[in-house]
């Protein structure tokens, strides 16, 4: 059997990781500022984290949702407790995407209403209503297409205001990225999302933070929204909740209330993801990762801004971008296979930096020092 090929693949096969670092079957060692996506929060193999799966793992790994799985409340407890949003409630499924369907359907089971507010740019994952609210036309085949969404421009007031005038009592969520990960590492304004809040006040409607990118502590703050001081009524997460062992969820304000079979998930919540899920959160407040992110972040951001050949550098915390002029298009490639940096990428010409929370002012030096030399390179 073939592999069904949808991925655009590089020649590199790791075969362990540690911490930021990577080494592939040839033995090279590579300098993570991708964590896979997003994915890495505390940095891989970490030692407490591999202890607790390990531990889980000899006990029991899985049964379903029919049972008291009292390590679901630990984690509650925990991410309550980390997150600063004691008062919310959790319900826990597999991913990005299928925390955005959840959190979407359950706006609108909440208000009895149909239409969604997205943005511009937007990506929420790839299943049914998560790709209809994801702003790209190429991946939404024809069963999701749906006269559901509203796509409103990013950090638009004005046309926030205009679409809640004229249709806010039909208006079930308003979803936003409080960083856009995949459109290119765009900032939410504060005032903008304060503008949401108002609005999703005044008319009823469920504010979703999609925080499956920019959540987890990744901007500095647990969830970004938090630096506008404004509360969504939902967060949904995943990526960096298990450090890349498979978990997602919503955190549910108090004001939505839960009934028996509204939503459910056969893996969702499992003893093995819950035990990956508190590791991360242990490992978050022991080693203070939220403060090293936004550290380690301003560096990366001042360091960048100083090179010349690059411009647009953006982002908060460890969620950084930057766009590459063109004859640097190979940047990215060089970075990779001559000075072995995994960065990521958006289209068409943005390099996105998502490492560890962990990630160390001297690597982080070690990389500014290499990428200044890949682009001297092309003026020699
Ligand atoms: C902001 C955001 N939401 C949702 C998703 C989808 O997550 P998953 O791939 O786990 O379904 C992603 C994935 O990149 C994302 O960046």
């Amino acid at each position: 059997m073939k592999l069904f090929d949808v991925y655009p693949i590089n020649d590199i096969n790791i075969t362990h990781a540690k911490g930021s670092r990577v080494w592939d079957d040839r033995q090279n060692e590579y300098l993570d500022l991708y964590g896979g996506h997003a994915v890495i929060s505390i940095g891989h193999t970490h030692p407490h984290w591999v202890h607790r799966i390990e531990e889980q793992i000899k006990k029991i790994a899985f049964y379903s949702n029919s049972i008291k799985i009292p390590i679901q409340e630990e984690l509650a407890h925990t991410l309550g407790e980390v997150s600063g949003k004691k008062e919310y409630q959790l319900f826990l499924c597999n991913s990005g995407a299928e925390a955005n369907e959840n959190a979407l359907k359950l706006a609108s089971f909440h208000t009895g209403r149909k239409k969604i507010i997205a943005f511009k740019k937007s990506f929420h994952g790839r299943t049914s209503l998560a790709v209809a609210a994801t702003d790209n036309p190429a991946i939404l085949a024809p069963v999701n297409e749906t006269e559901n969404i509203i796509f409103l421009p990013f950090n638009d007031v004005a046309a926030l205001e205009e679409t809640f005038n004229t249709q806010g009592h039909e208006i079930a969520a308003v979803i936003i990225e409080g960083i856009q990960g995949v459109g290119g590492i765009n900032v939410a304004d504060n005032s903008f999302l304060l503008s949401i809040r108002k609005n999703c006040n005044q008319y009823g409607a469920i504010y979703i933070a999609d925080s499956v990118q920019c959540g987890y502590g990744r901007s500095g703050k647990f969830f970004s929204h938090d630096d506008a001081g404004v509360e969504a009524d939902i967060y949904s997460m995943a990526k960096g909740m298990g450090n890349g062992f498979p978990i997602g969820g919503i955190i549910i304000s108090p004001a939505l209330k839960s009934k028996h079979g509204m939503l459910g998930t056969t893996f969702g919540g499992n003893h093995l993801a819950c035990a990956a899920a508190l590791a991360v959160l242990e490992v978050m407040k022991k080693e203070d990762l939220m403060s090293n992110a936004e550290k380690v972040g301003e560096f990366l951001l001042s360091s960048l801004k100083s090179i010349p050949s690059i411009s647009g550098v953006r982002g908060k915390g460890l969620m950084i971008g930057f766009d590459v002029p063109d004859h640097l298009k190979n940047l990215k490639k060089d970075l990779l296979f001559k000075h072995k940096i995994f960065t990521g990428e958006a289209k068409p010409n943005v390099i996105r930096l998502l490492p560890s929370l962990a990630l160390t002012m001297e690597d982080a030096a070690y990389f500014i020092e290499k990428l200044s030399l890949a682009i001297n390179n092309y003026q020699d």
